[in-house]
């Protein structure tokens, strides 16, 4: 069996500050907010939250964009509620991951405000410039936000490079002093007893902007396996994870060397763009195919087995949400919530939950000017100005857009869903009424409840953790099942995708032993049919 690990064995939960609890009034989350909603966390049974960004900010990419890496934003509260929040977190044994955002800072960082004085700045060279005239930039690298990735500053006459918006410009890994900074920041986040870190788009540190490479240069593993010696090597066991966009399972070995010499493990994202049209990125729709989906997750499952550690996860604060995605948010939306949770919780890696997952929060359908995302406004101005049909221009949001996942977690019916006393700062999802926690908490047959179930489950089976994981009925077209082994302990996991009933030959598969430990109808059918959405986790002892 490979090498047992606290951070392979536990699941982490995701929160986005801004929306999950706000605790005075002002419509925006904050860490106070969290303090006070550590016991659902602990009830529900996670190991783990990872805090999206929390530290001094203007917020032009709601955190992403950091002023102050040592400090916390004061919408969020203070360096001191912060080291309240890890501490009453550790009481309850749940560990804090921090969201490093490494690639680039905010425009209004005091690094880049040097920088940007002169050529001759000792900050200068923090950042990537190049030469050149207004108006023509150095080349066509685009932000992910749209337009060009270079910014020209005429008080020195060059360029800078932002990878993001214009408030994010890109640091310099190439200049050891950045190198140096990044690292003793991270070191005293360590000592004030952190668990962790997710890497922000941490794949894009090797850029070569010249050659236009981005992601995956030449110097990224480098620099990685000098950051992670300089840091997390230094004795605590830290759960670390890269969100690598252009990772393969190749790639992902690196990163996630057993040796420990980069992170724990990483986000890949190929499952993620699927229902996209090939080479067009994510606004593009076309809709999942399942074949696909089980060829994705299965490459990912056998190639990494013994060689590298996968997260698991169908959700993030940049992502739609799971139910209305892939699954069916109307008729069905608890029986498929509760199907895509097993699908990926049976999984050989570490589950992520996105804050709102376990209560099955669905995505939104708001007017232009209700969204608040970046990216969408930018998505939504570019099209139109390009004469686009604006319902098509919706359709794309309505299915893609980050603020799907931003709306504020629905803890009860009241005022705002109980996010706030004031008013959010994005409107609530209208279906707060009957989505909700305490709704979730009081039904025992919740998806609440649910999740909470496979969290025990992964604590109580260790092949849950360490199984190897195989496909099983591979031809089948709406039915993604699998096993998980260890030694003489089995797991079987059978989801049907499909919005009706089903036929499955499940008694190949299943021994005289077969114990169900968890399915998502209360009532059970012939072995042989599944009905709409259902799922099923057995266990067996094969001798
Ligand atoms: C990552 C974050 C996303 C952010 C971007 C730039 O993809 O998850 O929210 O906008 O990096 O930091
Ligand atoms: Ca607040």
């Amino acid at each position: 069996m490979e090498q047992q690990e606290w951070w392979k064995e536990t699941v982490v939960y995701q929160i986005y500050p801004r929306s999950f609890q706000d605790s005075n009034g002002d419509g925006i989350g904050d860490l106070r907010g969290i303090i006070s909603r550590l016991d659902y966390l602990q009830h529900l049974g996670i190991g783990a939250i990872w805090l999206s960004p929390v530290c001094k900010s203007p917020q032009d990419d709601y955190g992403y964009d950091i002023s102050d890496y040592q400090d916390i934003d004061p919408m969020f509260g203070s360096l001191e509620d912060m080291e309240a929040l890890i501490h009453e977190a550790g009481k309850r044994d749940i560990r804090i991951i921090m969201d490093l955002v490494l690639n680039h800072t905010s425009d209004e960082h005091p690094w880049f405000q040097e920088a940007k004085k002169g050529k001759d700045n000792p900050y200068h060279d923090y950042y990537v410039w190049r030469d050149g005239i207004e108006g023509t930039p150095p080349n066509d690298l685009t932000s992910t936000f749209g337009g060009s990735a270079w910014e020209w500053v005429p008080e020195i006459g060059q360029y800078y490079l932002h990878l993001f918006s214009v408030k994010q410009p890109d640091l310099n890994w190439a200049n050891p002093k950045v190198r140096q900074d990044i690292y003793s920041m991270i070191n005293w986040w360590i000592e004030k007893g952190v668990g962790g870190f997710r890497l922000d788009v941490i794949d894009l540190i090797g850029k070569e902007a010249d050659f236009k490479i981005t992601g995956n240069g030449p110097l990224l593993h480098e620099y990685i396996r000098e950051l992670s010696k300089e840091t997390f090597q230094k004795g605590k066991e830290l759960l670390t994870v890269g969100e690598t966009w252009g990772a393969t399972p190749e790639i992902a070995k690196l990163y996630s060397n057993p040796d420990g010499s980069e992170f724990s493990m990483v986000f890949q994202f190929e499952h993620i763009g699927l229902d996209e049209q090939e080479g067009r990125g994510k606004w593009d729709l076309k809709p999942l195919d399942l074949m696909e989906l089980k060829d994705v997750l299965s490459k990912w499952q056998t190639e990494l087995k013994g060689e590298a550690w996968n997260s698991l996860f169908w959700n993030n604060h940049d992502l739609p949400r799971i139910v209305s995605r892939w699954g069916n948010d109307g008729e069905f939306r608890v029986e498929s919530a509760k199907m895509l949770a097993t699908l990926l919780h049976g999984m050989r890696g570490t589950p992520y939950i996105y804050q709102g997952e376990e209560l099955g929060m669905t995505n939104v359908q708001y007017e232009i000017k209700e969204y608040r995302d970046i990216e969408l406004l930018r998505f939504y101005k570019e099209r139109m100005e390009k004469g686009y049909p604006e319902h098509e221009v919706m359709e794309s949001i309505y299915a893609k857009g980050r603020d799907n996942a931003r709306t504020p977690m629905q803890w009860d019916d009241s005022h705002q869903a109980g996010f706030t006393t004031g008013e959010a700062w994005i409107k609530v999802n209208p279906n707060y009424t009957e989505i909700h926690d305490a709704e979730n908490v009081q039904n025992p047959d919740s998806i609440f409840h649910y999740y909470r179930q496979l969290i025990q489950l992964r604590k109580d089976h260790e092949v849950i953790v360490y199984g190897d994981y195989e496909l099983i009925f591979p031809e089948h077209p709406d039915v993604f099942a699998y096993t998980r082994t260890l030694h003489e302990n089995q797991i079987m996991v059978v989801c049907n995708f499909r919005g009706e009933t089903v036929q499955l030959p499940l008694q190949e598969h299943l021994s005289s032993s077969a114990k169900l430990l968890l399915a998502n109808y209360t009532d059970m059918l012939p072995d042989n049919e599944l009905r709409a959405y259902e799922a099923r986790m057995y266990l067996m002892q094969n001798n």
